[in-house]
């Protein structure tokens, strides 16, 4: 627990920075790295981007799978996830562009995309660290209330409180958010080593308490991650409003 969404962000990025050390990557030995957006990393990534600007850390060995991608808006729209990971990360770090991965939310074939994923996320050894943010209605990446907590990369259409939630980034009209999403499971979350879920602000309160105090429960997908062997819930002093 943090004091405050910046603590949050210096929080998440400084772990991120350590794990990828600690790995030591190299030619024959990437690092994999789950990636969520949304408002909550924004700060994560300034502050990637601060650690990479000031020598501590490289994205040369590292991979890249990004949770969830919008089903049927452009790759270059402002609100798609394509458009979000490379103006708030991937160009201002070293990364190689071959190694980032995101769902192809235009693809001909939506489901063979995902399987598509599935192999590409397998073949790269399964993700070391996955880090992800909740919605407040306990979701995870795009699995909303009711997801099986076996699930693997899929479509999923869109429960009316996350289209709610994100109107905010289509014009305050809910009628313009897409209505579906392709998104990695919570059992593809689940098979990794590591999961840190950043939870901030008093709206996520509630959620939190459904994560972490109750039982686990489909319908707050979240809650999944209690049986996980190593995940960290870094939030801030807001979120634990319910605790
Ligand atoms: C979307 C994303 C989730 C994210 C959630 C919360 O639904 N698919 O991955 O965690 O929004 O977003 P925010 O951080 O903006 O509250």
């Amino acid at each position: 627990i943090m004091n405050d969404a910046d603590k949050v962000s210096e929080w998440a990025a400084k772990y991120i920075v350590k794990r990828i050390k600690d790995f030591n990557p190299g030619p024959d030995r990437y690092f994999v790295l789950g990636l969520p957006t949304g408002g909550t990393p924004l700060g994560m990534y300034k502050y990637l981007k601060n650690y990479y600007t000031s020598g501590q850390v490289s994205f040369k060995y590292v991979k890249t799978f990004n949770m969830d991608e919008y089903v049927g808006i452009p790759r270059d729209h402002v609100e798609s996830y394509h458009y979000y990971m490379l103006t708030n990360f991937f160009t201002h770090v070293d990364i190689n562009p071959r190694n980032t991965h995101i769902l192809d939310g235009n693809a001909a074939d939506l489901q063979a995309e995902c399987l598509r994923y599935e192999q590409q996320i397998k073949e790269a050894g399964g993700v070391h660290l996955f880090v992800g943010g909740i919605g407040p209605d306990g979701h995870i990446a795009f699995n909303e209330p009711g997801s099986s907590l076996a699930s693997r990369t899929r479509v999923k259409t869109l429960a009316s409180e996350t289209l709610e939630a994100n109107a905010r980034f289509f014009d305050n009209d809910v009628n313009k958010v897409p209505k579906q999403a392709l998104t990695v499971g919570v059992g593809t979350i689940m098979d990794a080593e590591t999961v840190m879920i950043l939870t901030t602000g008093s709206h996520k309160a509630f959620a939190l308490h459904k994560a972490i105090e109750e039982g686990v429960n489909h319908m707050w997908t979240v809650s999944a991650f209690q049986q996980h062997p190593k995940t960290i819930i870094v939030c801030d002093e807001d979120a634990t409003m319910e605790l």
